[in-house]
């Protein structure tokens, strides 16, 4: 993200219904409802916090949320450098940086006194390299004056042009946040936004139909931004995609780690938090309320075990993940598979040819068409990036992204010495392919909500992903989620509060 955050910078400044009973009249019984959440990602943990919040003193409302790992976070996590976090500090291992305009984080790292902070330590003077095997095609200098000339000399004015469309899609984006009534289909929801074009088309489609723009540009710039990002290419991957890598401008990350948020979210919920729990299946079961009416219930099972009973269920993690028995569908969105490298050493700056001194701090390779330089045409890694300098040592701490394991003997060529690696294989994001309208996933996976029959149901967060996988959509998603429960269980006569932003007091 951080490329292309550095040159848009280089030429323009940043951007900057119905109740589920009926009430009798004059008594208001208070009701139950209880809600399970599974994922105590950023997804999960922001649906505790927002359900905690905007449900008055009628509907009383009691969350668990299961978490199968051993900590809250889900794809938000950071590990200590050499496992000594007090000597070296962390590295962020997955979600890495959020923007200003990412409104929920934001308003969430204010409210609950957490500092933000860059990503790369500021005693390391990033400079960014695109590497095509065997040269530079592009790097930044130390001097912005001299890098803006020759971009413009490399460029014209595409880079001008591209800010335009990334600042216009941000606005049409934006109006996310003033929504006031739930969406129950995500094509509802793009429609509305107006970002059809954006996630029909691939990028190279989009940018080929806007014209005029210059195509090294898109392959050297843009598109490395996109293989930073997300792993992909503009020929496969939707332009918003694309626009989501390009709007990085002053990117920040919290101080001590991303999950702080989550975690806070969980804490200040009031759920009751089950980690290390898996659900392993979900159940419908029809039972009677006190006046003989039937209603929908979920049972929830576990690993260990229990079983228990819910009004509404939302899933908040890639369904596939989940591996939930009754929802292995053939048509879910493939998700790619990101290798993270974290290491400490002292990089070969003879691997590219460099004097140690000019070698770029953040180096990422180039896609097609200029792969011929790579053994086969495939880039061994996508990234590699210093980040923090050890003290007391010649040694930097290195994040790599790849497709592919790295190597040992690959290691062992690209640095000098080495005093720790760190390997993780994740399923980071779904690949995001162009998307026509009937090929979202669904956010309502069971239940009745748009002839308000019934107002249980189970509610899936993810759909959301395949649009835009972000921590901050993540809680924008929930929050959408949350107020389809309000819209049906707040009736006028059960006099819930409005639903306002969400936050509550917080
Ligand atoms: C390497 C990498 C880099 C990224 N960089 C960025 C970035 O810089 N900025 C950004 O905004 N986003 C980034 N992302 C994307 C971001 O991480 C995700 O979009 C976001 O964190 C997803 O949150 P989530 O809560 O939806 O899912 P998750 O974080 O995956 O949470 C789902 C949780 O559900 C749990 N779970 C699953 N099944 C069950 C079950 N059956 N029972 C109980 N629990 C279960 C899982 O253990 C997990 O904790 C990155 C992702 C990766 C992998
Ligand atoms: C809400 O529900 C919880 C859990 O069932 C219960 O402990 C609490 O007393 C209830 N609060 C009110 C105001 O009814
Ligand atoms: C963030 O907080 C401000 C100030 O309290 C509030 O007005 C705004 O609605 C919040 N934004 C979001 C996206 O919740
Ligand atoms: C917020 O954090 C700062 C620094 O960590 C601390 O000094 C301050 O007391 C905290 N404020 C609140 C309200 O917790
Ligand atoms: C670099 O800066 C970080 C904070 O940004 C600090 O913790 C670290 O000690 C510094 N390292 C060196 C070698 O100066
Ligand atoms: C550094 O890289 C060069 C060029 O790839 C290679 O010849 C050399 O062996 C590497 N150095 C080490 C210590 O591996
Ligand atoms: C760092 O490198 C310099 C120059 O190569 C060397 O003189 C010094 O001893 C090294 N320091 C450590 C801690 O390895």
């Amino acid at each position: 993200m951080k490329l292309s955050a550095i040159l848009l910078l280089l030429f323009v400044a940043p951007l900057s219904s119905h109740t589920l009973e009926q009430t009798p009249i004059h008594v208001h019984p208070v009701v139950e409802k209880r809600v399970a959440i599974i994922g105590g990602g950023a997804a999960g943990t922001s649906a505790a916090f927002w359900l905690s919040n905007v449900f008055g003193s009628h509907i009383n409302v009691s969350t668990t949320l299961y978490e199968r790992d051993s900590y809250l976070g889900g794809r938000s996590i950071t590990v200590p450098i050499k496992d000594d976090e007090e000597s070296y500090g962390y590295m962020e291992l997955g979600a890495s940086i959020f923007v200003p305009v990412n409104y929920n984080l934001m308003n969430a790292t204010k409210r609950f006194n957490l500092t933000l902070t860059t990503l790369v330590d500021r005693n390391i003077s990033e400079r960014i390299g695109v590497w095509d095997g065997e040269q530079f095609l592009f790097q930044e200098t130390s001097s912005g004056w001299f890098d803006k000339v020759r971009a413009i000399w490399r460029y014209g004015l595409t880079p001008l042009k591209i800010k335009k469309i990334v600042s216009t899609i941000t606005g049409r984006w934006l109006d996310i946040y003033h929504e006031s009534s739930a969406f129950v289909h995500m094509e509802t929801i793009v429609d509305k936004l107006g970002l059809g074009d954006e996630v029909e088309m691939t990028a190279a489609e989009y940018y080929a139909k806007k014209g005029g723009l210059n195509e090294r540009y898109l392959r050297e710039i843009v598109q490395s931004a996109t293989r930073v990002n997300y792993g992909q290419n503009l020929d496969s991957m939707h332009a918003l995609g694309s626009h989501i890598s390009m709007a990085a401008a002053g990117a920040k990350s919290i101080k001590g780690g991303n999950f702080q948020i989550f975690e806070q979210f969980a804490l200040r919920s009031n759920a009751d938090i089950r980690l290390n729990t898996v659900v392993t299946d979900i159940q419908t079961s029809l039972e009677y309320d006190s006046e003989n009416r039937p209603i929908t219930r979920y049972i929830l099972e576990t690993d260990a075990g229990t079983m228990e009973s819910f009004d509404a269920v939302i899933v908040a993690a890639p369904l596939q993940s989940t591996n939930l028995k009754s929802f292995r569908r053939p048509e879910m969105p493939e998700y790619k598979t990101i290798h993270v490298t974290l290491i400490a050493g002292v990089p070969n700056s003879s691997y590219f040819d460099k004097s140690s001194i000019d070698v770029p701090t953040t180096i990422v390779t180039t896609g097609p068409p200029y792969v011929d330089h790579f053994d086969n045409g495939i880039p061994p890694w996508t990234t590699f990036a210093q980040h923090k300098i050890v003290h007391d040592s010649n040694e930097t701490v290195v994040k790599m992204f790849s497709e592919r394991r790295v190597t040992d003997e690959q290691l062992n060529e690209l640095f000098e010495s080495r005093s720790w690696t760190y390997r993780k294989e994740w399923d980071a994001y779904p690949v995001l392919k162009t998307l026509k309208s009937s090929n979202w996933m669904p956010i309502v996976l069971d239940g009745n909500t748009e002839n308000g029959i019934d107002t249980s149901g189970i509610f899936y967060v993810n759909s959301f992903e395949s649009l835009f996988s972000t921590m901050e959509s993540q809680t924008v998603a929930s929050k959408n989620i949350v107020r389809l429960l309000h819209q049906e269980w707040c009736a006028p006569a059960q006099d819930c509060p409005e639903f306002g932003d969400g936050w509550g007091s917080h």
